[in-house]
C-alpha cells in the first residue's frame, strides 16, 4: 500500500508541469541519488525529483560536478526511478557528454533514458549549446534547461557567487530562456541569479521556471536534499532553509550505538536468537 501522504496520486509528466504553471501552482523539486531516499520523497508527495549531478559533492565527496560520469549519473538514475511512483524524474547530463557535439549529446541523453527510468533531462547553458538542446529535443526527449549559477563552468567563473547582476549577464539571460522556451525546454532551472531578474524571466515565460537561491518569483522550488536536511553541515548559503538536522541526528544516533556495542548494553536477550 502506498504511503504517499499527498491526496494528489496522479502520476506528474512534463506536461503536468506546463499545467501547473498555468494554474499557479507552484512545483516541488529536490534532488535524490538513491533508492531511499527517493522513495521518501515522493511518498511525502515531491512533484519531482532531480538525480543531480551534485551526487558528485554530496555522494562521491568530490570539490567540483565536473567529475561525475554519464554511467556514474546512469546508476543513480537507475536507483531514484525504483523508487519513485509519483514524481516526475530528471537526470542531470554531466559535463563533457553534450557540449561538444550534438550527436554525442543525443548519444548522451538517449542512454540515460534507455537505460534509467529518468523521465527528462537536464543541461546547463544557453545559446552556446543550443544545437545540442535541439538534437536532444528531435527525439522527443524533454529536457529541462538550466541558467544562472552553473556549476560545471565553476572553471570559467572561479566563483560559485550570485550570477546576473550586470546588465549585459542579464540580458543575455533573458535572452537564452527565450531561446530556450522557443527550441521547445519543458522547465527551466534559475539557479543563484536577483529575484528580480528571476521574477521578470518567470512572469514571461510559459514554461515554468524552477529557483534555486532565485526568488520567490519562480514558478517552482529546488534544493540539494542533503543541504535541506542538514546531511551537509557545512554548507550553509543564505538561500538555504533547512527543515531538519539529520547531519546531529545521525551522530548522536551513532554515538548512542557505540556506548551499547562497548558497554556490552547491544545486542540484549530480546535482540537475539
Ligand atoms: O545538480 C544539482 O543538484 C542541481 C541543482 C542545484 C539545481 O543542478
Amino acid at each position: 500500500m502506498s504511503t504517499n501522504t499527498t491526496d494528489d496520486k496522479k502520476k506528474v509528466t512534463t506536461s503536468r508541469f506546463t499545467t501547473m504553471k498555468a494554474n499557479g501552482e507552484k512545483i516541488s523539486m529536490l534532488t535524490a541519488y538513491d533508492y531511499t531516499m527517493a522513495k521518501l520523497l515522493d511518498e511525502a508527495g515531491i512533484d519531482a525529483i532531480l538525480v543531480g549531478d551534485s551526487a558528485s559533492n554530496v555522494m562521491a565527496g568530490h570539490a567540483t560536478t565536473l567529475p561525475m560520469t554519464l554511467d556514474q549519473m546512469i546508476y543513480h538514475a537507475q536507483c531514484v526511478g525504483r523508487g519513485v511512483e509519483r514524481a516526475l524524474v530528471v537526470c542531470d547530463m554531466p559535463f563533457g557528454t553534450y557540449q561538444g557535439d550534438p550527436l554525442e549529446a543525443l548519444h548522451s541523453a538517449v542512454r540515460i533514458m534507455k537505460e534509467s527510468r529518468a523521465e527528462a533531462v537536464k543541461i546547463e547553458g544557453g545559446a552556446e549549446i543550443r544545437e545540442s538542446i535541439e538534437r536532444i529535443l528531435s527525439a522527443g526527449i524533454p529536457v529541462m534547461g538550466h541558467l544562472g549559477l552553473t556549476p560545471q563552468s565553476i572553471n570559467k567563473f572561479g566563483t560559485y557567487a550570485v550570477r546576473a547582476k550586470s546588465d549585459d549577464e542579464a540580458e543575455k539571460l533573458i535572452a537564452d530562456a527565450r531561446m530556450l522556451e522557443e527550441i521547445g525546454c519543458f522547465a527551466l532551472v534559475l539557479e543563484k541569479i536577483p529575484a528580480a531578474l528571476a521574477t521578470r524571466v518567470s512572469e514571461e515565460l510559459t514554461i515554468p521556471t524552477i529557483g534555486i537561491g532565485a526568488g520567490n518569483g519562480c514558478d517552482g522550488q529546488v534544493l540539494v536534499v542533503h543541504d535541506m536536511l542538514g546531511l551537509n553541515k557545512g554548507f550553509s548559503p543564505k538561500f538555504l532553509r533547512r527543515y531538519a538536522d539529520l547531519g546531529s541526528a545521525i551522530n548522536a544516533a551513532v554515538g548512542r550505538y557505540i556506548d551499547d556495542v562497548k558497554t556490552g548494553d547491544f545486542p540484549n536477550a530480546s535482540e537475539q536468537y
